[in-house]
This record gives structure tokens, C-alpha cells and sequence, in this order.
């Protein structure tokens, strides 16, 4: 990685737009330095750096710098590069009633958008369209469509472990929905209370109670949910992710996998397994899911979220028998059904192999990511403990503790960067460490030191001691 390409260049292409991939960059260039997220004097990465993050062709980026050369926004020196120039401030800038727009890079739970398989997956979509009779065309079934039914089984099967049929998987509009399907479905049979992991994600824990159950927050430490509480606990509902607790991290150990298994069948209890990101651990093969354990006890939810797109909106569940017709019924008050289309592109997607094509080619890009964002951490800020580093696009990382989360979230925006924290996952929120969240699935080789150096900034401006590569040694950091 050359060292110095300034932190706020994340650029995003709108490929859809009227307007050209080209004059898009331009343009965001161009602002970029009007409203001094690029400074003066900062170097551009390489066009060749640029053009392979944004996944399009080297001459575009070539004209757009020649354009804002020919502007006097860039100079070009031979064999220096690119860097910008220095041009006036407009004079109410800071004034300005726009809200300057703020780095995203650390974004959390985020697959990168450019990694988006458009081809593959219009083909796809093309494909299901023109195949589709007049039946498909009907009014939709609420479990969903068979074929990708069918085809999820068969996955889950095999990557997964999960024991199912395609009548037992139910087509949801993602794993949220899926969790608001259940959490109904067993309001309506008498449930008052779920378990929930303590950290947990907020939106859950605030999804589960607007579905009429009060959420009952169980910790959870290195080795995951501590099932021990949870059995001490008077629920017979709880909602996990094992495979990757959100947001600490935490994989559930193999004693705590098998616990928890025992106390759903002994105590006839329900476990909703998040099974969100499973695809992306990168010290070892995913572990099975919890499901395979206790097919009659699990219902395991999972969605094209992390490894596609968020706004692809399709999830799904394997239910177990006794509570399949609830949950297909509770589906159907819901809205009807998901979308057809997208279910029989998605069809398409995973029986012709992309799906599995497409996790093999971006879980090693995130997963450098993942190892260029640790080095950076380890080697400008030891005082950073980052921890939950084997699985997904994101890291739990505790602040020194003198900084007050809030006033880092603060002082980062001030200096144009945008950071989660970590508070409003944990029941009491004022009571826990000060942590941030920080996602890699958005973050560039050519900005990625830039962007540690502005969180590093911006945990000095909120009061954390000096950090620097001499500062002592590096925490451990739970990393293979
Ligand atoms: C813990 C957790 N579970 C599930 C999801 C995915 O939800 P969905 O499939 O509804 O997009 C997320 C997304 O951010 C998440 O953080």
C-alpha cells in the first residue's frame, strides 16, 4: 500500500445514473476537493489503484484526472503523480446549509457495492423473467417459490449443515422480517419473553419487542451467549447468532454450542439462529450451523444480506414441523409473500454455482481488508483493542478508557469521518466500555491508512492518550 492517499476519497458510482460512470467521478472529485475533503497538496491514489476499487476501466479514471487538471483542481508532475491543488475557500463554507458529507469507509455490516455480481446476477434475473409462465405470473405462494426453496435445502444442506426440506424453508424479505415472522408466530401461541444476546443488534432487540415479547438480555463473553445465565434465566425463547455474535464478535464455543442445544430440548424451548455472516470466517471452514444440533428446537434464519446486498430484501428460515403452519400464516398477514422475481433469479444464482463462485472470489478481498485494517490498528493505535477479528465485514474495538464514545463520534465528524458506536447495542447503554464499530467491507487499499489515521485523530481530539507505532506492545487480537 503507498501511504498517503487522502482519507475522504470514497467514491461512489451510481451505475444506474443517466449521467456517465466518467463525468460521475469527475464530478465527485471535483467536490470533493471544493468542500476540502480532499486537501491541498493530498496525493491521488494511482488511476490504475482507483480504477481496480471501482471496478471500471483505467482510462476513465485517466480522463476524469486530465479533466480536473485541465480545470486547476489537480496538477500532474512526472513521476510524482497526482495531487490537488490549492484553490480558494468559497467564502461561506462553513456556513454552508448542506451538511458536508462524511467519509463512510468504516460503515458497518456493509458488503462492498462494487463487488456486486451485476452481470451474473442480471443474467440471472433475465433468465427467470423470460422462463416464467403464466402460473409463476399468478398470485405468489406466502412459503415462497419452490425452485429456490428447493435449491436453498440443498445448500444449506451442504454448507451449512442444516437439516431441512424445501417444505420446511419459508421465503422471507430478510433475516429481519424472518425474526418478526417467528417472534409473532409465537406471541400468537403465548410467548411473553425472548432471550436475547447482551450485546446484541439494537434493531433485533427493538424488532422482538414491537412483536409483543419483552427481550430478557443475557451477556455474552468471549466464548459466546453464557448459556449458564440463560438457563438460570426464566425464558424459552432466545435469539443468537452463534456463529458471529453482533457486534462483539464472539463465536459460540463448541461446550456452550452443545449446552445450548440441551436446554432448548430440555426445556422445549426455541432458539432463533442469526446466521448472518457465517459465509465470511477466515481462520477456518464456517462451523456447521446451530440447527444441525436441534432440528426441533432451532429455527435458523439466514439472508443474501453480507454476502450480495442488503437491498435485495431475500432471507430465509427452516422451521420445524410443529411450527411451520404458524410461521407460513403469520407470512401470509404479513404481506403476502416476497417478491417472485428475485427469488427465482436468486434460484438461477445459486444452482448454477455463482453464489458459491462469488463467496469464494470477495472472502479473500475481505479478509485483506480485514488483516490491512488490524496492521494498521496494531501498528498507529495499540491502545485500540480490537476483538471479534475470525468472521464478517466488522470490528468490535474498545477505546482507551478515558474516551467517551460519544464525544469520538463527535470529534470523528468533525473531522469528516463517520463512526458507529458501540453503546446502543448493549441493554444499559450507559453502563458498558467505551467500544466504536468498525466495518471493513467498504474500506479501499488506497485510503485505508488515511482512514485509521483520521479515527486515530479523532480518539486523540475526544481525549484518549497519544497513540503511536512506539506506544508499547500491541494488544492480542483474536486473529489466525
Ligand atoms: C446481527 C444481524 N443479523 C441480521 C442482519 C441482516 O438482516 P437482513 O437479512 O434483514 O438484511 C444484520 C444486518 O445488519 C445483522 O447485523
Amino acid at each position: 500500500v503507498e501511504p498517503g492517499f487522502p482519507t475522504g476519497l470514497l467514491v461512489t458510482l451510481d451505475r444506474s445514473s443517466r449521467s456517465g460512470v466518467r463525468s460521475q467521478l469527475e464530478r465527485e472529485l471535483r467536490e470533493a476537493v471544493q468542500q476540502r475533503r480532499l486537501a491541498p497538496g493530498a496525493k491521488l491514489p494511482p488511476s490504475r489503484t482507483l480504477a481496480s476499487e471501482l471496478a471500471i476501466a483505467r482510462s476513465v479514471v485517466v480522463e476524469a484526472y486530465t479533466q480536473l487538471v485541465a480545470e486547476g483542481y489537480f496538477e500532474a508532475t512526472q513521476g510524482a503523480g497526482t495531487r490537488v491543488c490549492r484553490i480558494p475557500a468559497p467564502p461561506d463554507a462553513k456556513r454552508s446549509s448542506s451538511p458536508a458529507r462524511l467519509n463512510m469507509a468504516f460503515t458497518t455490516g456493509l458488503p462492498d457495492p462494487a463487488f456486486f455480481p451485476r452481470k451474473e446476477w442480471l443474467r440471472c434475473y433475465r433468465a427467470a423473467v423470460d422462463a416464467c409462465t403464466d402460473e409463476v405470473l399468478g398470485f405468489p405462494e406466502p412459503r415462497g417459490r419452490i425452485e429456490l426453496r428447493a435449491v436453498l435445502a440443498d445448500y444449506l444442506a451442504r454448507v451449512r449443515a442444516v437439516r431441512s426440506s424445501a417444505d420446511e424453508i419459508v421465503i422471507c424479505n430478510g433475516i429481519s422480517q424472518a425474526i418478526a415472522v417467528v417472534c409473532r408466530a409465537m406471541r400468537a401461541r403465548g410467548a411473553s419473553t425472548i432471550a436475547v444476546e447482551d450485546p446484541c443488534f439494537e434493531a433485533h432487540r427493538r424488532l422482538v419487542a414491537a412483536c409483543g415479547l419483552t427481550p430478557v438480555p443475557i451477556g455474552v463473553d468471549e466464548h459466546g451467549i453464557e448459556v449458564s445465565r440463560l438457563i438460570e434465566a426464566d425464558v424459552a425463547m432466545v435469539l443468537v447468532a452463534p456463529a458471529h455474535s453482533y457486534p462483539s464478535g464472539a463465536v459460540l464455543s463448541p461446550e456452550r454450542r452443545l449446552a445450548l442445544a440441551d436446554w432448548a430440548r430440555q426445556r422445549d424451548a426455541l432458539i432463533i439462529e442469526d446466521d448472518y455472516d457465517a459465509e465470511f470466517r477466515f481462520d477456518r471452514t464456517p462451523v456447521g450451523a446451530l440447527q444441525g444440533l436441534a432440528p426441533g428446537n432451532v429455527v435458523h434464519a439466514g439472508s443474501v444480506s453480507k454476502v450480495l446486498n442488503p437491498s435485495l430484501r431475500i432471507g430465509w428460515l427452516a422451521v420445524p414441523d410443529w411450527l411451520l403452519g404458524d410461521v407460513i400464516d403469520t407470512k401470509f398477514i404479513e404481506d403476502v409473500a416476497t417478491e417472485t422475481f428475485g427469488q427465482l433469479a436468486l434460484a438461477r444464482f445459486i444452482e448454477t454455482g455463482a453464489f458459491t463462485r462469488h463467496i469464494r472470489r470477495v472472502r479473500p478481498l475481505y479478509r485483506a481488508r480485514r488483516d490491512q485494517l488490524l496492521d494498521a490498528l496494531r501498528s498507529q493505535a495499540p491502545d485500540l483493542r480490537p476483538q471479534g477479528a475470525v468472521a464478517g465485514l466488522h470490528l468490535y474495538v474498545r477505546l482507551p478508557q478515558d474516551v467517551r464514545e460519544g464525544d469520538l463520534i463527535a470529534a470523528a465528524k468533525e473531522n469528516g469521518l463517520r463512526v458507529e458506536g458501540a453503546a446502543r447495542h448493549w441493554a444499559a447503554a450507559n453502563e458498558t466500555e467505551p467500544a466504536v464499530l468498525v466495518g471493513y467491507g467498504m474500506l479501499r487499499e488506497s485510503t485505508i491508512l488515511r482512514d485509521v489515521a483520521a479515527l486515530i485523530a479523532a480518539v486523540r481530539d475526544a481525549g484518549g492518550p497519544r497513540t503511536g507505532g512506539d506506544a508499547g506492545a500491541p494488544p492480542p487480537v483474536a486473529r489466525r
